[in-house]
């Protein structure tokens, strides 16, 4: 099947030069474009290099970040009932899988998968991951695809055949704008098929002490990773940005329902990268992240604009956090 100049199969392609450089010209060109702007923004998927997916990883065990400790128990809670829905042979296919750790709930207890398809932006961090995975279940065909979701890019040729379950989980849908998340939603029903399934993890409205807890927690790990933007274009970029001179900065907006994550210049400097030379006065900011969180009938809504409708709905006692069935229409 062909691959998109940006989606590589890992171990089923060699390692090419091309992409990377490829990889590396979008993200300079990113870098250039978002801090060009009049109110500076780095786009949320260059956090992911292989220290960027460690940190995350880290964060998922921290005490504040109820998301994924939620998430976990919901699973383990009604994978049973979620394996079910999705039925005997399926091709599961899980966008920004990371490390697998919470599909594993899912792989223990779905009827004789077709294949695993994790897809992640983090090659590396992907690739050590889906060794893991083949290790612990030697049975089951899993065919890692790096690639950059939010462009086009093709599912392995053996996908093809066969119903499809397209697994979303981490409130990763959260980080897009709603006219985006419309869209992004739209795009992925081709992968889901007429037949197929997206099962997607929510983050709902919550007391917002909460959430803006999740994301600033005691330790500085989420600070940690928000400022690894700014290391990974020091790496990658010859970039000349002065990380003891930015600051993390995360709260809840109310109003727009949604964690905004920033980096604060905690002085007037320059900082240069990829070719350009960017100006901050004192206090201007980076925006870095949105995390949108949903009520129920918020996030129906938003489905039902992008073509699917919600079958099931699966939540935690306290109603923090959601696993959602979507049937395309
Ligand atoms: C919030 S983490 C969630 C990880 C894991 N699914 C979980 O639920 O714990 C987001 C994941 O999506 C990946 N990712 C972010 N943006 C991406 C993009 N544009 N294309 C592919 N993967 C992306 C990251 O590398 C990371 O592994």
């Amino acid at each position: 099947m062909r691959m998109n100049s940006s989606a590589v199969e890992l171990e089923e392609i060699a390692p090419a030069l091309e992409p990377a450089q490829v990889e590396r010209d979008a993200f300079a060109e990113e870098v250039r474009r978002g801090l060009g702007r009049a109110r500076k923004e780095l786009p949320c998927k260059f956090f992911y290099d292989a220290q960027g997916s460690r940190l995350f990883d880290r964060i998922c065990d921290l005490d504040e970040y109820y998301l994924t400790r939620t998430e976990t128990s919901i699973l383990l809670r009604y994978s049973g009932e979620m394996a079910d829905a999705l039925g005997p042979r399926c091709t599961l296919i899980e966008y920004g899988s990371g490390s697998s750790l919470k599909t594993r709930i899912l792989l223990d207890r779905a009827h004789d998968l077709a294949a695993y398809v994790p897809i992640d932006i983090s090659g590396a961090h992907l690739q050590t991951a889906a060794r893991q995975l083949r290790l612990e279940y030697p049975g089951l065909a899993v065919l890692p695809v790096c690639a950059d979701y939010t462009r086009p890019f093709d599912l392995p040729g053996r996908c093809a055949a066969g119903r499809r379950c397209v697994f979303f989980p981490g409130s990763t849908i959260g980080n897009f704008d709603p006219e985006a998340a419309r869209e992004f939603l739209r795009s992925i029903r081709a992968h889901c098929g007429s037949d197929g399934a997206l099962l997607i993890g929510v983050d709902l409205k919550k007391d917002p002490d909460l959430l803006h807890a999740a994301y600033n927690d005691r330790e500085g790990v989420t600070a940690q990773f928000n400022l690894n933007l700014l290391a990974r274009i020091n790496r990658e970029l010859d970039g000349g940005f002065n990380l003891s001179q930015f600051a993390h900065y995360a709260f809840y907006h109310p109003v727009r329902g949604r964690i905004e994550m920033h980096l604060i210049s905690l002085r007037e400097q320059d900082a240069w990268a990829a070719g350009g030379r960017f100006h901050f006065r004192e206090g201007e900011a980076i925006f870095t992240e949105s995390s949108y969180k949903y009520t129920p009938g918020e996030f129906e809504n938003l489905a039902a604009d992008s073509g699917y409708r919600v079958e099931r709905r699966w939540t935690d006692p306290r109603r923090w956090f959601s696993l959602q069935l979507l049937r395309v229409i």
